[in-house]
């Protein structure tokens, strides 16, 4: 069975890997879908983000990485995937991630939406907060995959 794990992945984290390496093992093929999400002006373009998933996903044979500006549940039905995967951190996810999943079950009644709780070490983690906390100059080595923690040191050298 086909599943996809959407976000915005502006980086991908540890959590995030935590839940596509587990992912991985339950499902035959697992698609790794980056939004374009306007909303949160990113801080990586789109081909970052998506190299960035790449690289620290090279070690799964049954994973994939595509950018998709549109509806998941469009994107879903394009690649015959029949699987949501979207990870739980804590009880405050829940709430907006119940009201996604139902809005996806009206639109594609064949798509089904399967949670799974992020790794306790990394249900306090986001995006954001790693990004804020390395500007600060704090460690998040064990918090991003490699190829994460070289870009954003790259970026910010750059910036000065
Ligand atoms: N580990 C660490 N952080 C995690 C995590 C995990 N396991 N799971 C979620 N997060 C963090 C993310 O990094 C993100 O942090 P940020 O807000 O600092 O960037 C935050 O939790 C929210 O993540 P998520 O709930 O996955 O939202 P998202 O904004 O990354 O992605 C989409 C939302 C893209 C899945 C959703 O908007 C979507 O499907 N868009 C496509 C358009 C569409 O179909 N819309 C209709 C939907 S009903």
């Amino acid at each position: 069975m086909k599943a996809i794990y959407p976000g915005t992945f502006d980086p991908i984290t540890n959590g995030h890997l935590d839940v596509i390496e587990r992912a991985a093992r339950l499902f035959t093929e697992v698609i790794v879908a980056v939004a374009v999400n306007p909303e949160k002006h990113p801080f990586f373009d789109m081909d970052e983000r998506v190299a960035m998933i790449r690289e620290s996903t090279e070690h799964l044979s049954n994973v994939e990485t595509v950018a998709f500006p549109g509806l998941l549940v469009d994107l879903a039905a394009q690649l015959g995937a029949q699987v949501i995967v979207k990870g739980l951190r804590a009880v405050s996810d829940f709430e907006y991630e119940f009201q996604m999943a139902q809005m996806n079950r009206k639109l594609n009644p064949g798509v089904e939406t399967v949670f799974m709780t992020t790794a306790s070490q990394y249900s306090f983690l986001s995006s954001s907060m790693a990004k804020q906390i390395v500007k600060l100059g704090g460690d998040i080595s064990d918090l991003v995959p490699a190829p994460v923690l070289r870009r954003l040191r790259e970026r910010l050298a750059s910036e000065g």
